[in-house]
């Protein structure tokens, strides 16, 4: 039974009458919402929110995403899933404030509502039992990889993950990590924190000594990075997956926004990804679609 919220929000939601079931947040004529539990910063302009959304805490599985909507006239921006708690109905969300629709969502403080959290989507990360693998997040990306590697961790693999940013406040989940890593390594480019470099360079060290050398590897970063990665497993043959990241809308492969070519063929990011084979990925068409907007982005982005 819906019970009337001791608040009538206003402002961002434009004065909807907002009501609460103990369990949802709905608008008046039943339309649900999701509270926001959560919202601390983690690093930079990133944060880590924990939404209530008990339906996608219950079907989600590693590699998926939701799509959210801070409120009506937002944007909608594709997160992964970073981490759900079915027994308390929430999912965890990173979130990059980099323009407008994006720093409407991390505006929403604990207690505040987001509009649209729609999911899960995407293909689920094939999970294997491969032995040993080897986890490369790139600054923000490390937040998409932590999934994945916990999935990995938890059937069984030895995961080595290898995390890197421009520098230390750029390092995220560290500690998450290490809980279920084997081995955690950290570059950072300015050697503030870890070794100086790129991740490429702590991979290529695993690589070339065989009592550490991966029979997978994930990779999810800027393109430049996870093009890094794959020119560097490829000529061992390592199988090498990456989380893709084009341009998404719908979100359920009906408008064409995300479509990537892999083997030559177009595939749609958002239905049968987001992760794929990185020897397969056409890296440099990626590249030309996620610049096709750029002087938009720019015009929307914070700090201008
Ligand atoms: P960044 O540019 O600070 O790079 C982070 C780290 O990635 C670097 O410290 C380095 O270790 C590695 N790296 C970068 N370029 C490299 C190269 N050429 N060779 C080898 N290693 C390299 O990253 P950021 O600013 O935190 O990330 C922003 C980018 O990540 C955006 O382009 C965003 O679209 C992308 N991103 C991708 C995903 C995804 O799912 N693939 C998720 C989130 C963000
Ligand atoms: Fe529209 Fe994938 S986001 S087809």
């Amino acid at each position: 039974m819906l019970l009337l919220c001791p608040f009538v929000r206003s402002g961002r939601e434009g004065g909807w009458a907002v009501f609460h079931d103990g369990e949802n947040h709905f608008l008046a004529g039943g339309e649900a919402m999701f509270e926001v539990v959560q919202n601390d910063l983690l690093a930079p302009n990133l944060h880590r929110m924990v939404v209530k959304a008990p339906r996608v805490a219950t079907a989600r599985k590693a590699g998926q995403f939701v799509i959210v909507r801070a409120d009506r006239e937002a944007e909608r921006i594709p997160l992964t899933i970073g981490d759900a708690d079915v027994s308390e109905g929430t999912i965890t969300l990173f979130v990059q404030a980099i323009g407008a629709s994006t720093r409407k969502i991390v505006e929403a403080a604990a207690g505040e509502v987001l509009q649209d959290v729609a999911g899960p989507l995407g293909r689920p990360t094939e999970i294997e039992n491969w032995g040993r693998v080897a986890c490369v997040g790139g600054g923000v990306g490390t937040a998409v990889l932590f999934p994945l590697a916990k999935a990995l961790a938890e059937l069984g693999n030895e995961v080595t993950t290898i995390i890197g940013g421009r520098s230390e406040p750029y390092i995220i989940l560290a500690d998450e990590l290490a809980s279920f890593s084997s081995d955690l390594r950290i570059t950072t480019e300015d050697g503030s924190l870890g070794r100086k470099g790129f991740v490429t360079a702590e991979l290529a060290d695993q690589m070339g000594d065989p009592e550490r050398c991966p029979q997978a590897v994930f990779a999810v970063g800027p393109v430049p990075m996870m093009r890094a990665v794959v020119e560097l497993t490829r000529p061992q043959g390592i199988k090498t997956m990456v989380s893709l990241n084009p341009i998404m809308i719908d979100g359920t492969g009906m408008c064409g926004g995300c479509r990537v070519l892999v083997d030559g063929e177009v595939k749609f990011a958002c239905v049968d990804g987001p992760e794929f084979d990185g020897h397969q990925v056409d890296f440099v068409s990626l590249a030309d679609r996620l610049t096709m907007y750029r002087d938009v982005e720019e015009k929307c982005r914070i700090g201008r």
